[in-house]
């Protein structure tokens, strides 16, 4: 919302907006969209990159770059598709009606989004989109147009809207029916207002507006130092973002709202509301400095992007989860798959295909995968697999595994299965991607974008998808519940377990600080260690150059063991399963110092201190954008 006493060029607007956009790019890129306000509200969509929202503004003749507006307002969204594949129509913002009356975008997830929308529908709204975010500016214009008298407030619909909605949500509204008028409201997803002005500004903290005035004056706030909003007829401007990136070039004041407060901007004044006042409950919002820089930013606290993303685990394993697994009835629904379910019961084989970590997440859960489908279940490596042009029969059910969904040879395997007629099933983190377009069905698992070069957040979510397709395939083998329970059972409690885990990485770096030096690291295990085994070995080599191996502890005497002498550092995966005192036995032939993990994830912690520590540039470690 730019500097109300100026006029503004279309070209200034958009500018600001798509170098926010660009900013916010590391967090999703799969579809971009600007709306500019002019007099009236234009919607312009494009997928793919934020660079071909940027190319498609200035290839629009009908809108006059140069044009100075009289309302100085823009609104833009990138996203990483979760309901509905990147495309223009899924696409942000979403509006009420074709005449644009609300426009909304929103950052997060509606969970009872089907219910809403199935109402709406009774009442003859039509959907234009698959999103979950529709229903928002649906429910707007429902509630505008049954509204009591004709002075309700843009910010009094906003909040009766959010009274409805459930889920996590970071939210921007404009409506053609409150000119100069812009409303913002969070809950569970993050949202800052950057404040910008030439002047000192007049306060340093505004007070929250009540509409339910408390009665005992005593717990009043003292708000005799606070203004009732910001702006008061300066010129300040104001950037509503999910994140400080977007907007520090701009500002490093910013004011961050709490769950359910509604900002609004009203011709050039912000002012905060809400219902009524909680106990306990601040009752100002500061202007904050952020002394950050940019880079600083997007990373978090963190020193680089992997070791961010390996930090991310317990949320992104929760939301591979989300609105699938059922923890109260133990039932499990992958939506991309419900269809295809009996055709897979049918099947004669599962075959898992994928390379380098995606080939792991096969392999860790291939396991479980037999036990719970009683279906014999392959695990390829793509190269490997064209190679020897393995036999596939039309009776397959062939799984592609890939973080990105570009990789060239699990792409061309999926190619391979398909003309030989097996059903083919994406496991990806990129919705819209080759290989989310090409199969048949498939489960995208949601773990956001991975920058960081090693991929880490993918890995547990491809288990965790891999794992819940067994817990669907198995609901009702009567002989399995029990097993399935436990299992379920262990994905409750799993980003607990994680957050433990990640609880332990001052010991971990001090384990780094000892074997940083050494040329060679082993990794040994077995069962189901095995991958956990091969996955730290590839993250080892991948990133610190140190050769690296994953051994399987039981072949140890058939020559590994020549590798082993009082130099060699080995790392253990043991646990307290049915290998238990096996790996014992393997742990005492080669008397190595022991480590104990639950999983994957202190290899990858280890695997970042010790890049660090032999002096690689991990912190600038970026995924390349081409695939191969
Ligand atoms: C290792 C790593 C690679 C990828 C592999 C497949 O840290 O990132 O081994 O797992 O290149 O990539 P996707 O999963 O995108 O097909």
């Amino acid at each position: 919302y730019l500097n109300y006493q100026v006029p503004r060029t279309r070209k200034e607007i958009f500018e600001t907006l798509v170098k926010g956009l660009q900013r916010l790019e590391y967090r999703g890129y799969d579809s971009t969209t600007t709306d500019i306000n002019g007099n009236t509200i234009c919607l312009i969509k494009k997928t793919g990159k934020v660079k071909a929202l940027d190319e498609e503004l200035y290839k629009k003749d009908t809108l006059d770059l140069d044009e100075k507006l009289n309302t100085h307002f823009g609104l833009a969204h990138t996203r990483w598709a979760t309901h509905g594949e990147p495309s223009a129509l899924n696409s942000h913002p979403h509006r009420s009606d074709k005449d644009n009356e609300f426009v909304v975008i929103h950052n997060g997830i509606i969970t009872n989004y089907k219910e809403l929308k199935k109402y709406l529908i009774n009442k003859g709204y039509e959907f234009e989109s698959e999103t979950d975010t529709e229903v928002i500016p649906k429910l707007i214009k429902y509630v505008y147009d049954n509204r009591e008298n004709d002075s309700i407030t843009f910010s009094t619909l906003v909040e009766r809207v959010i009274q409805q909605l459930e889920g996590a949500f970071a939210l921007v509204f404009k409506s053609r029916h409150y000119p100069g008028e812009a409303v913002s409201t969070r809950r569970g997803s993050p949202l800052l207002i950057g404040v910008r002005s030439e002047h000192e500004l007049s306060t340093e903290h505004i007070p929250v507006q009540y509409n339910i005035q408390e009665k005992n004056s005593h717990n009043r706030p003292d708000c005799s130092n606070a203004i009732n909003s910001v702006g008061n007829g300066k010129a300040v401007e104001y950037y509503f973002a999910s994140d400080a990136s977007a907007i520090i070039e701009h500002t490093n004041k910013v004011l961050y709202l709490e769950d359910d407060d509604v900002a609004v901007v009203t011709k050039g004044e912000l002012s905060i509301h809400r219902v009524n006042r909680q106990a306990g409950e601040d009752p100002v919002r500061a202007i904050q400095t952020l002394q950050m820089e940019l880079q600083q930013i997007m990373k978090g606290n963190f020193d680089a992007f992997m070791q961010k993303e390996i930090f991310e685990q317990p949320e992104s394993v929760v939301n591979t989860m989300r609105g699938r697994i059922c923890f109260d009835s133990n039932k499990v629904v992958l939506g991309g798959l419900k269809d295809h379910l009996k055709e897979i019961k049918r099947c004669r084989r599962l075959i898992m295909i994928g390379c380098g970590t995606s080939f792991h997440a096969a392999v860790a859960t291939r396991q479980i995968l037999e036990e719970l489908t009683e279906l014999p279940v392959m695990v390829e490596l793509a190269s490997d697999f064209l190679d020897r042009n393995t036999p596939v029969f039309r009776d397959d059910v062939s799984f592609f595994i890939s973080q990105s969904g570009e990789t060239a040879d699990t792409l061309m395997a999926l190619r391979y299965c398909k003309n030989r007629g097996a059903l083919t099933v994406g496991i990806t983190n990129t919705v819209g991607s080759t290989i989310c377009r090409e199969t048949d069905c498939g489960v995208h698992i949601n773990a956001g974008p991975e920058i960081g070069v090693a991929s880490t957040k993918a890995y547990t979510s491809q288990f965790v998808a891999l794992i819940m397709f067994g817990l669907m395939m198995s609901e009702d083998r009567l002989s399995l519940q029990e097993r399935r329970l436990e299992i379920i059972k262990g994905l409750n409690v799993l980003p607990e377990l994680i957050k433990q885990v990640l609880s332990l990485d001052l010991k971990i770096k001090a384990i780094a600080n000892e074997l940083y030096q050494q040329r060679s690291l082993l990794v040994m295990g077995r069962g189901f260690n095995y991958a956990t085994c091969l996955e730290g070995a590839l993250k080892i080599k991948e990133i610190t150059y140190m050769h690296s191996e994953g051994i399987l502890a039981g072949e140890l005497k058939h020559g590994p063991l020549a590798l082993i002498d009082t130099q060699m550092p080995v790392i253990m995966v043991i646990m307290r399963d049915a290998c238990y005192v096996k790996c014992q036995n393997a742990l005492q032939q080669v008397t190595a110092r022991s480590m104990l993990c639950s999983d994957v994830i202190p290899l990858q912690l280890l695997s970042f201190h010790l890049a660090v520590l032999r002096g690689y540039d991990v912190t600038n470690a970026h995924k390349s954008h081409s695939v191969q």
